[in-house]
């Protein structure tokens, strides 16, 4: 493996600093998920009434704190986020723009535009295991499912004990619902689904409508991947950090 002082070295026209952008995503993506990793293990302070984390929702196993579908009893006695870490995992991981950003950062394949391979040969996504990258569809007919789990678990921290009420845990799960739908929304598959393989729009007019939403989402879709990658993330800490009781939540109660 070429080490980056090697690709430096190898001559391409680029003066500027690309390297930058592959440590960037090497760097952010590599915290991410060591910090996923651990609060999955961790198993628990992933509640805090009314709040679930999102890397704990949908609660499948009777043993969770808060469940929201026991559909798995009481044997099995692992953390719940392994029963559904895979189907945002597979949904980012198959999804074009991060596979384009890894590729660079993690394969440098090509590192950076410009900027010559790292490795001699290019199979592309033809062979095991990248050619599973092609389950991105099926990905995001899962992460839609999740979605609209996590959609009802912003709802519900808006229910303080049967009254409406509103804490800056609410805020927070709610800006990071909307940044999420806002990336599946976006994903070139769900455009492609909502009228992208049309010849035409002609007597669709609610598809065409969807596909513009959906075209509108795209055209950012990796600040959304990003934003909402990060959302996920402040989101947990903050639930986790009022159920260890190191910080209080400030709410609003109408009682
Ligand atoms: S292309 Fe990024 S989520 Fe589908």
């Amino acid at each position: 493996m070429a080490t980056i002082a090697d690709v430096r070295q190898r001559p391409h026209e680029r003066t500027d600093r690309w390297w930058i952008e592959p440590i960037f995503i090497v760097t952010v993506l590599g915290l991410f998920g060591i910090y996923a990793f651990v609060v999955s293990v961790m198993n628990n302070n992933y509640f805090h009434d009314p709040y679930l984390s999102p890397f704990y929702s949908p609660c499948l196993t009777t043993g969770c704190i808060h469940p929201t579908f026991p559909i798995i009893g009481n044997w099995y006695n692992l953390s719940p986020a392994f029963l559904i870490v895979g189907s945002p995992l597979a949904f980012r991981v198959t999804c074009y723009y991060y596979r384009r950003s890894y590729y660079r950062a993690f394969f440098w394949s090509p590192p950076a535009c410009s900027v010559p391979d790292a490795r001699a040969k290019y199979s592309g996504e033809t062979r095991f295991p990248f050619i599973l990258q092609n389950i991105h569809r099926y990905a995001l007919y899962l992460a839609v499912l999740v979605l609209a789990v996590l959609w009802w678990d912003v709802i519900l921290a808006f229910n303080f004990d049967s009254h409406f009420g509103i804490g800056l845990g609410s805020l927070i799960m709610l800006a990071n619902v909307v940044l999420l739908s806002g990336y599946t929304f976006g994903c070139h598959a769900a455009r492609y689904l909502v009228g992208g393989y049309l010849d035409s729009f002609h007597g669709k007019s609610l598809r065409f409508r969807l596909w513009e939403f959906a075209t509108m989402l795209n055209e950012h879709h990796s600040r959304w991947a990003w934003f909402s990658l990060f959302s996920v993330m402040l989101t947990d800490l903050y639930i986790r950090l009022n159920a260890a009781g190191v910080i209080v939540d400030p709410r609003w109660v109408l009682r």
